[in-house]
């Protein structure tokens, strides 16, 4: 008999502990490139894993509904102050359980019900909360959009500063899902000043750009800054909201209770860790690589035939055109064949796409991953090749098969998890190998 409680995940549940180590080794051994996706460090897995995950503790730091808060005290109140130093901003709540929850709360503090939203349109790279009919964003408020110009493929601002006159909405919500291009907060606030709008900046995909100087910040702009913290920033899973002081109490009271019970302590003990990596002066040197390895992998693509929406990238992201000229495929083609070879990314909607948003006419490309791997300029030549390769002949098997051959060993050369890595392993090394 062994004690429930202090047994293995290998020991008391094998369909769990196996799915999660093909897991570690589906992300060891491929390569990713979803752009809101990162791999955290083992001092944030740890953090995560912790018996933070026990606790209850409803309020804020000083101010909570259960006893026993002194060490999730220590936890929340330095997320808390690493976020404020991050970006330089006057108040932070870090209890969003996600980004759609971190702008449900924003949204709930500057808006009435039936107020009118203007966010960027979910083709031309929004998001989901940022007024989308089956998100509560449209659902609750009267949503008008905005989006790229046809010719740059870029925010038009005079077309948006005629939407924000015509609709005049209470929030004009910035930042997106799928915009590879600088966001000029500073403008979008002066829209908003001119028609007496508030400004929210979703910074999430471009949050690890932002905190490192390497995006303009919207800090100064926008009345309220969310972010997830899992992209970019390279921490758990999880959402963190940004504000002014005087809009404090408000955004705390609308995230407990307003849409949420108990804090994920475990989860902000992840943040304060991932945080704490975010103000070392090594974390720009890695921001800065996922720059320059989104611009190769843009460029390569680009020789190799691909169109590149907008001609280019200024952050961590590329969208690649796959529908116009060369083969024609779709984006729904290019990730199933991209995944069978062993390189993952996800079929997404381009500016004025004529394929549905199941279909596509482009995939979205992302360099935090693979950078955080060690990658370089070098690997993204070699990944820009084969990712051509498949795309040109997408169904075939034998380039599937040399190709993911290529990605393992690619893969090999950049350890992941390392020590995490059970599979094919004896059973005498695969439990407790850590
Ligand atoms: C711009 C933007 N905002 C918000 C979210 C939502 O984050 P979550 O999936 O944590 O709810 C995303 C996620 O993809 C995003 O890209």
């Amino acid at each position: 008999m062994y004690d429930r409680l202090t047994a293995s995940l290998a020991e008391t549940d094998s369909l769990i502990s196996d799915a999660v180590n093909n897991e570690v080794a589906r992300q060891a051994e491929g390569l990713e490139l979803i752009a809101s996706e990162n791999f955290v460090s083992e001092a944030v897995l740890e953090a995560m894993g912790s018996v933070f995950t026990n606790k209850y503790a409803e309020g804020y730091p000083k101010k909570r509904y259960y006893g026993g808060c002194e060490f999730v005290d220590v936890v929340e109140g330095a997320a808390i102050d690493r976020a404020k130093r991050i970006f330089g901003a006057e108040h932070a709540n870090v209890q969003p359980h996600s980004g759609a929850q971190a702008n449900m709360a924003v949204l709930l503090t500057a808006l009435q019900h039936g107020d009118t939203i203007l966010g960027m349109n979910l083709s031309h790279g929004g998001h989901l909360t940022h007024g989308h009919p089956l998100n509560f964003s449209g659902i609750n408020y009267k949503v008008a959009d905005y989006g790229v110009s046809p010719e740059t493929e870029r925010i038009d601002f005079e077309e948006l500063q005629r939407i924000a006159e015509e609709h005049k909405p209470k929030l004009i919500i910035c930042g997106a899902s799928a915009y590879p291009r600088i966001i000029d907060f500073k403008r979008i606030a002066e829209i908003a000043r001119s028609i007496n709008a508030r400004v929210m900046a979703d910074i999430a995909h471009i949050a690890g750009l932002v905190a490192t100087g390497l995006h303009p910040s919207p800090i100064e702009h926008a009345d309220f800054v969310t972010t997830t913290t899992h992209k970019t920033l390279r921490g758990p899973r999880g959402g963190l909201i940004l504000c002014r002081e005087r809009d404090a109490k408000e955004i705390d009271k609308k995230v407990f209770p307003g849409v949420q019970g108990g804090p994920l302590v475990h989860i902000i003990a992840a943040k304060a860790v991932a945080f704490g990596e975010a103000l070392r002066n090594d974390f720009k040197d890695y921001q800065s690589q996922v720059l320059a390895n989104a611009k190769v992998l843009a460029g390569e693509l680009q020789r190799a035939g691909f169109r590149i929406v907008s001609g280019g990238t200024d952050n961590h992201l590329v969208l690649v055109d796959v529908f116009s000229g060369g083969k024609g495929i779709t984006g729904k083609v290019a990730e199933k064949a991209l995944e069978a070879a062993g390189i993952t990314v996800n079929k997404n909607t381009i500016p004025f796409d004529t394929n549905s948003p199941f279909v596509t006419s482009g995939i979205r490309l992302g360099t935090p991953a693979l950078t955080t791997r060690g990658m370089k300029e070098a690997e993204m030549r070699d990944v820009a090749s084969l990712i051509a390769a498949v795309l040109r002949d997408p169904e075939s098997e034998e380039v599937r098969r040399r190709t993911k051959r290529a990605v393992t060993e690619l893969a090999a050369r950049f350890p992941l998890y390392a020590k995490r890595l059970k599979r094919d392993q004896p059973e005498s090394q695969a439990v407790g190998a850590d």
